[in-house]
C-alpha cells in the first residue's frame, strides 16, 4: 500500500509515506529544555517515515505557554542535539517545528510581559492554559515594524539552532491560530502599515519568513503547515478562498520542500465557509510537495494518496498513542486510543508509556 511505501521530501529518503506530525507536549523544563524523557518519546516513534517536533519557541519573546521548548539558547540546543543523535541512531528523520505564539500566550507564563501580535485584538471565546490555571487572554501589545522585522530575524537564528541542533529540516508553524496565522486573519490583522489591509499585505509576514528560512538553511530543508478553514485560536477570515489562493500562488515562486495541510475540524465549523475538501481545493493549486492532515485512519489516509494529490499524510493523535503506527497499519492490528487527561504536561505517564505491539529493545541514549 502507498502508506507504507518507501518515499522522499527533498533529499530526505522516507521509510515510508507517515508522517507523525507536530504534537506539543509540556514537558520541557523551566529553561525550556527538551531532556530524557523527549528522547525517549521521539526515538519510540522513529518508524515514521518523518518525525515533526512539538512546536518549538524560536526566542523567549514566542512563548505563550508553561514547559514548551525552545531552541534559542545554547543549552537548549545541546539538549535537542540528543533527541536528533537517538531519532538518527534509530534511523528516523526528525523536522523541527518553529513556533512564535503572537497573542496566544498569557503575561503570566511570560514574566508579567504581555504577549505581541499583529494588532491589540484578544482571543474571544476560550481561555488560555496557563501554569496558574485557565485564564482569560489579554489583549497583546501590537508589534512595530522594526520589532517584526527583528522575528523575521529570529525565525533565521531558531532555523540556524535547529542544523546545529542536528534536525533534518524546519517547519514554519502558520496554522492553528499562532503568529503567521494572525498576521494572515481579518480578525486578528487590523494594521494599516504594509503587514495589514489588502490579502497581499496580510501574506507579507508569511512570505518574508519563508524567505528567510530558505535563505538561511536551504529550500530543501525548508516547509510550511497551513490550516486554512481550522478557526482554532479566533482566526477568521472573510473570504479564506481568496486569502488562501493568493498566498499558494506567491508561496510556489518559492523554493521549498513541502505544505502540510491540515484540515479543519468538526468540532469548529464557521457557517460562512465552502465545504470543500481542502487537499482537493489548496491542494491541487500547491507545486510543493503536499502533505495531508487532520482525521486520518489507514483506509483514508491510503484514499488520499490515491488520488494523487498528497505525497505523505500526517498523523497526531494517532501516533501519539500508538509510537508504533506504521506496524500497526501493516498487521491491521488493533490501535491504543489516546488519553486526553496525560497529553498536555505531567511526566512520563501517557507520554512513553503506550504500549507496543511488540516491546522495542532499550531505547533510552546513552
Ligand atoms: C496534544 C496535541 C498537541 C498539538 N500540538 C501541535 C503543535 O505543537 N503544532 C501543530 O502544528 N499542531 C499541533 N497539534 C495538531 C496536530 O499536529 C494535528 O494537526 C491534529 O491533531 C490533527 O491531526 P490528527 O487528526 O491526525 O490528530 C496538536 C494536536 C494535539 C492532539
Amino acid at each position: 500500500m502507498k502508506l507504507l511505501n518507501q518515499t522522499t521530501l527533498g533529499n530526505l529518503k522516507l521509510k515510508n509515506s507517515l508522517a507523525m506530525s507536530a504534537m506539543t507536549r509540556s514537558r520541557a523544563n523551566i529553561n525550556g529544555m527538551v531532556g530524557d524523557l523527549h528522547i525517549q518519546y521521539y526515538t519510540q516513534r522513529a518508524s515514521a517515515g518523518l518525525i515533526f517536533t512539538e512546536a518549538i519557541n524560536i526566542s523567549e519573546q514566542a512563548i505563550g505557554s508553561p514547559f514548551t521548548p525552545g531552541i534559542y539558547s545554547e543549552e537548549q540546543i545541546e539538549a535537542w542535539r540528543k533527541v536528533t543523535d537517538a531519532v538518527h541512531d534509530r534511523g528516523g528523520i526528525i523536522v523541527a517545528q518553529l513556533w512564535h505564539t503572537g497573542r496566544a500566550g498569557h503575561s503570566v507564563d511570560r514574566k508579567g510581559i504581555l504577549p505581541v501580535a499583529p494588532s491589540a485584538v484578544a482571543i474571544n471565546g476560550s481561555q488560555h492554559f496557563t501554569s496558574q490555571g485557565p485564564k482569560e487572554y489579554e489583549a497583546p501589545q501590537a508589534l512595530s515594524v522594526e520589532e517584526i522585522k527583528q522575528i523575521v530575524k529570529d525565525y533565521g537564528h531558531a532555523a540556524e539552532n535547529a542544523m546545529t541542533a542536528g534536525f533534518d529540516g524546519v517547519e514554519l508553524h502558520a496554522a492553528n491560530g499562532y503568529l503567521p496565522n494572525q498576521f494572515l486573519a481579518d480578525n486578528a490583522n487590523q494594521r494599516t502599515d504594509e503587514y495589514g489591509g489588502s490579502i497581499q499585505n496580510k501574506t507579507r509576514f508569511i512570505l518574508e519568513v519563508m524567505k528567510e528560512l530558505i535563505n538561511t538553511v536551504g529550500g530543501d530543508k525548508v516547509g510550511i503547515k497551513l490550516s486554512p478553514f481550522h478557526p482554532y485560536g479566533d482566526i477568521l477570515f472573510d473570504n479564506p478562498v481568496a486569502t488562501f489562493t493568493y498566498l499558494i500562488e506567491e508561496l510556489n515562486k518559492l523554493d521549498f520542500s513541502y505544505v502540510e495541510l491540515m484540515k479543519r475540524s468538526p468540532m469548529f465549523p464557521v457557517a460562512h465557509y465552502p465545504k470543500d475538501d481542502e487537499i482537493e481545493l489548496f491542494g491541487k493549486q500547491i507545486k510543493h510537495v503536499v502533505i495531508a492532515n487532520t482525521g486520518y485512519d489507514k483506509v483514508t489516509a491510503e484514499a488520499e494518496l490515491e488520488k494523487g494529490i498528497a505525497k505523505l499524510v500526517s498523523f497526531g493523535t494517532l501516533f501519539l498513542a500508538n509510537p508504533d503506527l506504521p506496524q500497526r497499519f501493516e498487521k491491521d492490528a488493533p490501535l491504543n486510543q489516546p488519553d486526553r487527561a496525560t497529553m498536555f504536561g505531567g511526566g512520563y505517564q501517557g507520554y512513553i508509556d503506550y504500549p507496543f505491539l511488540e516491546e522495542p529493545t532499550s531505547i533510552l541514549h546513552s
